[in-house]
């Protein structure tokens, strides 16, 4: 999704801008740009495609540029108009002495362009955010303060936004404002940031405050004043961000995505830690401050999750249920929202979000609380709107996640799910202490089980090989594998394009078994010893039976397997309630080593944004 950077300050102030940019680059675009406030006069450079061709653009044109004093970026993600110049951000107003980006989706854009053009204003493109542009100009030509400008025109918005802007007559400051889209302000010493998302400015200061909704921010390269809706100044905590630089190099690896798939063992320990280490003691999970008495009668639960966290929130449902014996629904947030759902006062809502920004999520919340709910999220990002949002908050303390496919964040996720679900079964008293200690027990070892999956992966890399030319690929499982089947598919389907689909094995011969043959490979994930493996045993058979070339990932040792399956990936044993931490570390790789190997950009896919700030 989109990225705005804003700086004031000693720094030289395009590279700076363009380092933001490059570090909110994983979020996903197809259009950069960047307006300069030089020597009285605003310039601006827009280039389609990566950020290369806006680094090269500002080299040749390098010269042109004689004292820059400050400056805003911007990277976009289409919404509103295709990706092509005219559409990239900065955009201006008629006299092109005004320049604003913008993140969001501007609801009312047809009304008030409607009413701009009447007035006179010259659109230029198919954009909603030039007609903020030309609102502020139209704001701006009345009192000449551009602050009170910005604050006036945003009052006629509606709709989602997070904006910067700046005027050629007002050469040292950068206004801006937020309204259901993350906007920060970074705090520094002879210099400020504002911007979208903390990677943009973690490299220069770990001082930011975050504005709410409604405020409005002034930066200078001295100053940062923060007011309200009213134009009341606003004194806001300077809180310290809790990320390091070091997050965003790939430390050696290839790619983030690898690099963040082999950080898993150590986001496991990190999400354990002081929370699960004597098996001996009840889980420490205080972060959730619903009552105890409350907790022990809880027998609804909703769980509402996009993607990737969706099926962290399927696993979670699973384990749940089967710890703590409460009733737990899951769902799309994009569906939750237009259903007439049965929540109320007593029910549980956990949120799962990596990012926190999610807007179907964050609108899914908002009417669970509406109708009384507790809001418990889990998420990658403490600082996020959603976490804002929550009554209860488990922060999954992945690190920042730069890919965008998720793993580590995944993986994360689901170590939260097996934290909740024994400590709702410890305060129910519903399941032997024998049996959860086991899991326990597991649960500590899981982080050694990755390293070991990690340690040798020239089976994987091979598999990958032999199977990267077919171009469709069905996975298989059946009960709390179920989910890393889906996860598995949908990470080969977003970084190589290939088309995979989930599935549950017991619903392959009601349909999609017509499909098969030579041309179609299955992917089982069948654990020993579990309830589902002889049965997903059998639905691989019928596969081999239409010819399908098959591929097992299993912990057995079975000879037998070596008639039946093509390749066999192997994970260590591992209770298969608990599995699904382990399974899907292979499949990650799978679909890793298969993009590699095609030459895909593995870590910022094509039109796949990281953060899906738009419903
Ligand atoms: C897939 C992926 C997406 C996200 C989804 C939800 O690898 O990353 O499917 O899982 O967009 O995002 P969050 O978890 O940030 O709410």
């Amino acid at each position: 999704m989109c990225g705005i950077i804003g700086y004031a300050g000693f720094r030289d102030v395009v590279s700076t801008i363009l380092q933001g940019l490059t570090n909110l680059e994983y979020r996903g675009y197809d259009s950069a740009g960047m307006a300069i406030q030089d020597n009285g006069k605003i310039k601006i450079y827009k280039t389609l495609g990566k950020l290369i061709n806006l680094k090269n653009e500002l080299e040749m044109k390098r010269n042109e540029l004689k004292h820059p004093a400050l400056g805003i970026g911007h990277i976009r993600w289409a919404t509103h108009g295709s990706p092509s110049l005219v559409n990239a951000h900065p955009h201006t107003c008629t006299c092109g002495r005004l320049v604003v980006v913008h993140n969001g989706i501007i609801e009312n854009y047809k009304e008030l362009r409607e009413e701009l053009i009447k007035k006179g204003c010259k659109f230029r493109s198919q954009t909603d955010t030039e007609t903020i542009a030309h609102l502020v100009a139209d704001e701006f030509s009345k009192t000449k303060d551009l602050e009170a400008a910005v604050r006036n025109s945003v009052k006629k918005l509606q709709g989602a936004y997070a904006i910067c802007v700046m005027h050629q007559d007002v050469p040292n400051i950068i206004v801006g404002a937020r309204k259901h889209a993350p906007m920060l302000v970074g705090v520094g010493e002879g210099e400020n940031f504002i911007a979208s998302d903390t990677p943009a400015i973690i490299e220069y200061t770990k001082k930011a405050i975050y504005l709410d909704d409604n405020q409005i921010a002034v930066i200078t390269k001295d100053n940062v004043k923060i007011t309200d809706v009213k134009g009341n100044e606003i004194k806001k905590k300077v809180e310290v961000l809790p990320w390091e630089p070091m997050a965003l190099s790939k430390m050696g690896y290839k790619h983030f995505m690898l690099k963040e798939i082999h950080e898993q063992p150590d986001v496991i320990r990190n999400s354990l830690n002081g929370k699960l280490f004597d098996i001996d003691a009840p889980v420490n999970l205080k972060e959730v401050k619903l009552d105890k008495s409350i907790l022990k009668k809880l027998n609804k639960i909703e769980i509402i999750a996009c993607g990737t966290s969706l099926h962290a929130a399927m696993v979670g449902k699973y384990i749940i249920e089967n710890f703590a014996e409460i009733s737990v629904d899951v769902e799309a947030s994009s569906e939750y929202i237009y259903r007439k759902t049965t929540t109320n006062s007593s029910t549980l809502v956990v949120g799962v979000s990596q990012s926190g920004e999610t807007a179907d999520t964050i609108t899914a919340i908002k009417q669970a609380k509406e109708k009384g709910a507790h809001v418990l999220i889990i998420t990658n990002r403490p600082d996020s709107n959603m976490a804002r949002l929550a009554d209860s908050l488990i922060p999954v303390n992945a690190g920042i996640e730069v890919s965008v496919a998720a793993t580590k964040s995944y993986t994360a996720q689901l170590i939260s799910f097996y934290l909740l679900a024994v400590h709702l079964a410890e305060i129910k008293g519903c399941i032997e202490s024998s049996y959860l200690k086991n899991i326990k027990h597991e649960l500590i070892q899981i982080p050694t089980k990755i390293e070991e999956i990690l340690s040798d992966t020239t089976a994987i890399q091979e598999c990958a090989k032999k199977f990267s030319s077919y171009k469709n690929f069905i996975y298989i499982a059946r009960g709390v594998n179920l989910p890393t089947a889906l996860e598995g598919a949908l990470k080969l389907k977003e970084i190589s394009y290939i088309n995979a689909t989930g599935y549950a094995a017991g619903e392959l011969k009601h349909g999609p078994i017509a499909m098969l043959d030579e041309t179609m490979p299955v992917l089982s994930i069948m654990v020993p010893g579990g309830i589902t493996y002889e049965k997903v045993l059998s639905n691989s058979e019928e596969a081999k039976a239409r010819n399908a070339k098959l591929i097992a990932l299993t912990s057995s040792s079975d000879k037998e397997l070596n008639n039946l399956f093509d390749v066999i990936l192997k994970v260590p044993h591992v209770n298969e309630i608990l599995s699904p931490v382990l399974t899907c570390v292979p499949l990650q790789l799978l679909a890793y080593y298969i993009a590699e190997f095609l030459g895909k950009d593995v870590d910022q896919p094509r039109n796949l944004a990281k953060s899906v700030t738009v419903e």
